[in-house]
């Protein structure tokens, strides 16, 4: 499914724990297009990956409404969400979580084996295809722990992008890597969303601003886009 919006109503997150309940989103509304890089900045426990999750479908939202094309995703049944979650949503996190079992090719393949819609034997070819995308392409063979974080977050993006998403969701994805290696994370990322994904990122980074068409930022659980 081509995603053409998703929108985000009133949401409201909380985790009830034994003697509190915490309030990890407020009332947060915010409509995210295709085209365009977000970028969600904000404290450590301000609710940015509770929103990137429940945007991704791996959580649910506590009240409020979530809309992918003016669908209401709580009236999906639940393969209808594990289609949405491979066919529209590609993941990237802080730690790579790579296989480590795997080599490079292999490791961008592993998503495409749900996918009725990609032949087996089309598989190396799209994973060396992506591979050469994010231009790890003299790295198909190695397996993760003969790669640097850089190239590791590399072969992240490409399986990410295995099934070929309309929306990239990376949650700190240059958390753990210095600032060079940030800089070509973040031209992959703003390529992406060039070629017409809807790309959302949270990062702590205020020197990555400069890729975002959208910085939007999250305090106490509520999202805003201007800093105070
Ligand atoms: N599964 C959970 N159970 C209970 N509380 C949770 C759970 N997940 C998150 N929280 C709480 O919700 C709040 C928001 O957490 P969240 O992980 O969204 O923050 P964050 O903005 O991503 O922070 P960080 O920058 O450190 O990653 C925090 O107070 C956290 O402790
Ligand atoms: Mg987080």
């Amino acid at each position: 499914m081509e995603v053409q919006k998703l929108e985000i109503k009133n949401l409201t997150k909380d985790f009830q724990m034994k003697s509190e309940k915490i309030i990890a989103l407020k009332d947060v509304s915010y409509t995210f297009y295709p085209n365009k890089l977000y970028v969600i900045m904000g404290h450590s426990g301000s609710g940015k990956s509770t929103l990137l999750n429940i945007l991704g479908t791996l959580n649910n939202q506590t009240s409020g409404n979530y809309f992918i094309n003016n669908q209401d995703v709580s009236t999906f049944k639940e393969e209808d969400l594990c289609q949405l979650r491979m066919s529209c949503f590609g993941f990237i996190f802080q730690d790579y979580c790579l296989d480590p079992n795997l080599k490079s090719f292999e490791n961008v393949i592993l998503p495409m084996y749900i996918n009725k819609e990609i032949k087996k034997e089309e598989y190396e070819k799209r994973a060396l295809q992506l591979l050469e995308y994010v231009n790890l392409n003299n790295r198909n063979e190695h397996y993760p722990k003969e790669l640097s974080g850089g190239e590791q977050q590399r072969v992240a993006i490409a399986r990410s992008l295995a099934n070929n998403p309309s929306v990239i969701l990376a949650d700190e994805p240059t958390g753990n890597l210095d600032e060079s290696n940030e800089e070509i994370i973040f031209k992959i990322l703003r390529k992406l969303a060039d070629e017409g994904k809807c790309v959302i990122v949270v990062s702590h980074n205020q020197s990555i601003l400069k890729y975002a068409d959208t910085v939007l930022y999250m305090k106490d659980g509520q999202l805003g886009d201007s800093h105070e």
